[in-house]
């Protein structure tokens, strides 16, 4: 792995692979990274010649200044986990994989734009986007910043963050850029609660319940086997908020489930779903919400 502080040398590197004809995979990470992150370098390093992992805490998508602050930096550990990646892939990935770890200046080098700009429509009207103004367009920009300094052939996205996805795929629609986006699925901890670095900051007794989101979310699967999708909602809600009632020797010092959303949409269009037959071609999604211990958990379940 070489790591990369500025965009110009970036673009050397990336000129260099091109000319090679090499096929480059573009993995962008705001650092901290666990299994989750790595999967998707892996997969970038079997699917493509070279890859670029950006590690870049992005200040314009954070609409709460307190999260951006709070966000965990661990650039030198970060650094250890990609290459203890590349040990247990076989090392010979070396030369063909950047870690590009640039300042905010060097990100933007005109200072940060302020304003909203990207719009995207239906998919950002729901769900994270009006609850977060200004993240998704935030997101674009860096996301269209660093397709511009890696020229990549796919790009990989976590489906964890669910919407970002759909985001980055009406993104691509909007520039037209011939870039495949490659959403790969969601990481799990043993116990089934999704990876995400926000879990170090629930306590031991959260993080010992955490795990009920998910197989909240798997049982919603089944039952919408044979029951509507209002009443799949209403149970997933209904079992999360009252999971202290039921439940109160887990629950010690007022800990609780606080749903702050639960949407079953179309996977394409993200708009909610009324009867599971108005699903289109890729199916119907489940996405909550959920604070537990002062920390917004996310996660989905596909129908
Ligand atoms: P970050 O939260 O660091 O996530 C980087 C990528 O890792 C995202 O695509 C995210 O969906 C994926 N990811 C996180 N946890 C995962 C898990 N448990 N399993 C699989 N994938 C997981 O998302 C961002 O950064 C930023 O918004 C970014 C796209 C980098 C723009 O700044």
């Amino acid at each position: 792995m070489k790591q990369i502080t500025k965009a110009a040398e970036l673009q050397q590197a990336v000129a260099e692979a091109k000319a090679q004809n090499l096929e480059i995979g573009l993995v962008p990470t705001m650092g901290a990274l666990h299994e989750g992150h790595l999967s998707l370098i892996e997969r970038a390093l079997k699917e493509n010649d070279f890859v670029v992992v950006s590690l870049f805490v992005n200040p314009i998508q954070f609409n709460n200044k307190e999260d951006l602050a709070k966000y965990p930096r661990t650039i030198e550990a970060d650094l250890d986990l990609i290459k203890s990646l590349e040990l247990r892939i076989k090392g010979a990935c070396t030369d063909r994989l950047v870690a590009f770890t640039p300042t905010v200046e060097e990100m933007y080098p005109d200072g940060e734009p302020t304003e909203i700009v990207y719009h995207f429509g239906p998919v950002e009207e729901v769900m994270e986007g009006p609850r977060r103004p200004g993240h998704f367009s935030g997101v674009a920009v860096v996301v269209r910043r660093l397709f511009d300094l890696a020229q990549p052939k796919r790009a990989y996205f976590g489906e964890k963050d669910y919407q970002q996805v759909a985001v980055i795929r009406a993104l691509l629609e909007q520039i037209k850029y011939p870039i495949e986006l490659v959403p790969c699925p969601i990481v799990r901890a043993d116990d089934g609660l999704a990876l995400s670095s926000r879990n170090m900051r629930l306590s031991p007794a959260a993080r010992a319940i955490a795990p009920t989101i998910n197989a909240t979310l798997e049982q919603a699967a089944e039952m919408a086997e044979y029951e509507d999708v209002d009443d799949v909602k209403e149970w997933v809600v209904d079992t999360l908020a009252s999971f202290h009632e039921v439940n109160p020797s887990l629950c010690p010092d007022g800990l609780k489930f606080e749903p702050e959303y639960f949407e079953i949409v179309d996977a394409r269009t993200l708009q909610p779903i009324e009867n599971w037959d108005a699903a289109g071609d890729l199916g119907a999604v489940g996405c909550i919400a959920v604070w537990l211990d002062g920390v917004r958990l996310i996660d989905i379940v596909k129908f």
